[in-house]
């Protein structure tokens, strides 16, 4: 298991991480170099970005083997999502409690007042349209002010000026119920963000964990031992000792801010927040900032799947509580195919009406985190012969099996999650359902060809 430092020397030792040395400008260059290093899978470390104090590093979980690789993954079968899932699943099983010491190579060196200036880190401004330059690879860090728990997750943050930021918080997250919470008690909320974590952390970062669920203690089940933590400087937030830089704030709840970031699914997201003012940033000797290319580009969209493992199982959970009947039930999350889930469920099919009644019933299925038509966009009902987690097949079903034009039902005006973007005058948007099944008096005609036995055969008692 590695930490932020020994992941990127391995990264290096294994020729995958490429050096920049000659200067790049941020605003204009900075972007466009590391998106083209990214496209080719390898990671990136710019020594020498115009005007900034610190060095950039990158590209570093961009396919789903680093992850594997980070975690301690041996091989030889490869790291998949579905491994990934299940380590997740464990640690959440079995949390391992942080440590708090009293002291961390973060604090090794402390910048307050005049001297703090955003300005030194490298940032980049990735697309045209973009409020600015955001730090992309940053934990943040705040308590619920009422359990006094702590949360952790992975927030866009636009850089103001040399001491404000915007953190910004979707309706789903944590974070928006603790800025809510931070207002109601009519007290400054301190805040921290912390760059170049622990791969553990990062990971559990991104997990869309229950309210209660302490995300350090899911890092330390990941990582099979505890992550070490230290006191903020201005505040009882307790952060990653051996973070590279951690950046700590009080928020301004008063004051909100509309910004704009190009987003994993290919389009701007426009959002607001509160702004935070930076009172104090930490950082290690020889600190290194990460960055994540924003958009949707290969390590936004790795670390993204984590995002959605937890929505996608809260998603099938509550399918499963309002379709009893469903044999199984598939729920797909890709930026290929939007911000919202792509539904199937399978069915022993009685009647030619029930896959319709059962997509108006997935539809207004509650879900625990959200209600379930806000976050899904397509119902998809099959026979149980098709496996609803092969894409393949399903689309096989679709085009194969329903001829009837009202087994393509249309939704319309349905409140949809702020992430479809494309949603009309009141967050309002379409839903699609599809009863992609046999009719029962055609199933004698679409009956699948199958070859007799071919099921059986050993394919090596054929060869020679
Ligand atoms: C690179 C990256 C950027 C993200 N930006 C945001 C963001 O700006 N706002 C947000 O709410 N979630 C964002 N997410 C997703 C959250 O990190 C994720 O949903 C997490 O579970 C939120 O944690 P919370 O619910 O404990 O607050 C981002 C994820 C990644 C990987």
């Amino acid at each position: 298991m590695h930490d932020f430092r020994s992941f990127i020397q391995l990264l290096k030792d294994r020729g995958e991480l490429d050096h920049v040395s000659r200067p790049v400008e941020r605003t204009r260059e900075l972007a466009g170099v590391m998106s083209k290093i990214e496209r080719t899978r390898r990671a990136f470390y710019f020594s020498n970005v115009e005007g900034a104090r610190f060095p950039l590093v990158g590209g570093l979980y961009n396919h789903i083997e680093r992850f594997g690789a980070a975690l301690g993954h041996a091989g030889p079968e490869p790291f998949t999502n579905e491994e990934f899932d299940r380590r997740i699943e464990a640690a959440k099983a079995n949390p391992v409690a942080p440590k708090t010491v009293p002291t961390g190579p973060v604090q090794e060196n402390i910048i307050t007042g005049d001297a703090v200036n955003l300005g030194d880190l490298p940032v980049p401004t990735f697309f045209e349209r973009d409020s600015g330059p955001f730090i992309t690879g940053a934990v943040g860090i705040t308590r619920d002010p009422v359990s006094g728990e702590l949360n952790i997750g992975v927030y866009r943050t636009l850089i103001i000026d040399r001491n404000h930021v915007v953190i910004n918080a979707s309706s789903m997250s944590d974070l928006r119920q603790n800025y809510n919470a931070w207002e109601a008690t009519g007290k400054p909320m301190p805040i921290a963000i912390a760059l170049g974590v622990p791969p553990a952390l990062l990971i559990a970062g991104a997990c869309k964990l229950a309210r209660n669920v302490c995300e350090y203690g899911i890092a330390g089940g990941l990582a099979g031992q505890p992550i070490e933590l230290v006191r903020c400087q201005d505040s009882d937030l307790l952060v990653p000792a051996g973070a590279e830089i951690v950046i700590e704030g009080t928020v301004e709840l008063s004051e909100r801010v509309n910004n704009t970031l190009g987003e994993f699914a290919d389009q701007y997201g426009p959002e607001t927040a509160p702004l935070t003012r930076v009172d104090t940033i930490t950082h290690r000797n020889d600190a290194m900032f990460y960055s994540i290319v924003a958009g949707r580009n290969p390590e936004h969209n790795t670390l993204g799947h984590v995002a959605v493992f937890g929505i996608q199982r809260s998603i099938a959970a509550g399918i499963r509580a309002a379709i009893p009947e469903a044999m199984d039930v598939d729920v797909l999350f890709e930026p290929v195919m939007g911000t919202l889930a792509h539904v199937t469920i399978a069915i022993d099919k009685q009647s030619d009406a029930q896959p319709k009644e059962i997509i108006e019933r997935a539809f207004a299925a509650r879900g625990d985190i959200f209600p379930i038509s806000r976050i899904t966009k397509r119902i998809i009902v099959v026979d149980n012969d098709v496996d609803v987690h092969n894409r393949d097949e399903v689309q096989w079903a679709i085009w194969n099996r329903a001829a009837d034009a009202a087994k393509f039902m249309v939704i319309p005006g349905v409140e949809s999650w702020e992430l479809e973007r494309a949603a009309k005058e009141g967050q309002r948007s379409v839903r699609i359902g599809i009863d992609a099944t046999m009719d029962l008096a055609d199933v004698e005609k679409l009956m699948r060809p199958i070859i007799p036995g071919a099921d059986k055969i050993n394919i090596s008692d054929y060869i020679d």
